[in-house]
């Protein structure tokens, strides 16, 4: 019977979580983790599978012979830009934990924004007793761009606590209790729309699509007047300059952001300071990389019983 092939393992993830998934995964296939320095340099041909997350430049040059490529997160945008991609099936990371977490940043957002949290920290810190008059979820529409795995769970989740949620992706969809919009609705879309939501992948069509034009056409009939921006997709389909002047001139009446165009954000970014704006370093939904290996397991044995992979990319849609 020949050797299992073995996978590598290219994640600029936190090393010793890698590590630590590693003991007893992948059962009785070799495992070259790059991070090792043991492996620094090692011929990579002939190997089938790479589980990759930011890998260097060289790596399909050095593992030439690859029939599968694993992205170690939803997202591929990383995957698609890399020098030298073979034409092989790509399979992005779907997960429970994932999709749950993404779900958590967004609603707690939501919630803060709601609840005003920021004003309240602010009077805490001053020893100020002072309630401010108080909305409901049911009185706030939360509109979500991307409705694919994360955007669909979302929407249910902010649903359940109380929102009005309406949605937009490329192709329309049916989901119950939701108004969708798709492709030339995002005009109609985006005047419904009191909290804006981000979670489409970043691809040519999505690049710079947050922009001044796009806040301007948000709803400013919600109960605080102006709208607020919530992206927990990527950095690159925001234009940084854009939100800071919205912010500036309350077009925009605060912000969520996880994702930069230039991450990790520089430490002289305007947005660090700004009352209204909430700053997570890109960890809405971190992979749980115990659970990225037996997923790219069970694709890998899915594969090699002649079974089709799952959660593959479409390469011309760029996710
Ligand atoms: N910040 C974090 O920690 C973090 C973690 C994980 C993922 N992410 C980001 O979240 C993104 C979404 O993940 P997912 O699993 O939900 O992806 P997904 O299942 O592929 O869904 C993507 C959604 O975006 C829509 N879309 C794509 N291009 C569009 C366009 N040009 N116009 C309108 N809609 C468009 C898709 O429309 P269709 O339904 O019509 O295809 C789909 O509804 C990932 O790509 C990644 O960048 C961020």
């Amino acid at each position: 019977m020949p050797s299992k092939s073995p996978v590598i393992v290219d994640l600029k993830f936190i090393p010793q979580e890698v590590e630590a998934a590693l003991k007893g995964a992948f059962a009785g296939r070799e495992v070259i983790n790059l991070a090792d320095v043991a492996h620094q340099g090692r011929a990579l041909s002939g190997i089938d599978y790479a589980v990759v997350w930011k890998s260097d430049p060289d790596l399909f040059s050095r593992a030439p012979d690859l029939k599968v490529v694993f992205s170690g997160g939803a997202g591929v945008d990383h995957v698609l830009t890399l020098p030298g991609l073979p034409a092989v099936p790509l399979v992005r990371f779907v997960d429970r934990s994932l999709t749950t977490r993404m779900s958590e940043w967004v609603v707690m957002n939501c919630l803060m924004h709601l609840r005003q949290h920021r004003a309240y920290e602010t009077r805490a810190k001053a020893h100020v007793w002072e309630d401010l008059s108080q909305p409901e979820a049911a009185d706030v529409t939360v509109g979500v761009m991307g409705l694919g795995v994360l955007g669909q769970d979302a929407t249910h989740k902010l649903r359940i606590m109380g929102f009005k949620t309406i949605g937009w992706s490329r192709s329309k969809k049916e989901i119950d209790g939701i108004e969708t919009f798709a492709g030339d609705e995002l005009d109609a879309f985006l005047g419904c729309t009191d909290f804006l939501v981000g979670l489409l992948p970043l691809t040519d069509e999505t690049r710079g699509i947050f922009n001044a034009q796009l806040f301007s056409k948000l709803s400013r009939s919600g109960p605080f007047g102006a709208p607020v921006f919530i992206n927990g997709g990527r950095g690159g389909s925001q234009i940084g300059a854009d939100i800071l002047a919205a912010l500036k001139s309350g077009v925009l009446g605060a912000a969520s952001l996880d994702v930069f165009e230039q991450e990790p954000l520089t430490k002289d970014s305007p947005f660090w300071d700004m009352d209204n704006v909430y700053i997570t370093p890109h960890v809405a939904a971190s992979s749980d990389v115990k659970a990225l290996f037996a997923h790219v397991e069970q694709q890998i044995n899915r594969f090699e019983s002649g079974l089709s992979l799952e959660h593959l990319v479409d390469r011309k849609a760029g996710y």
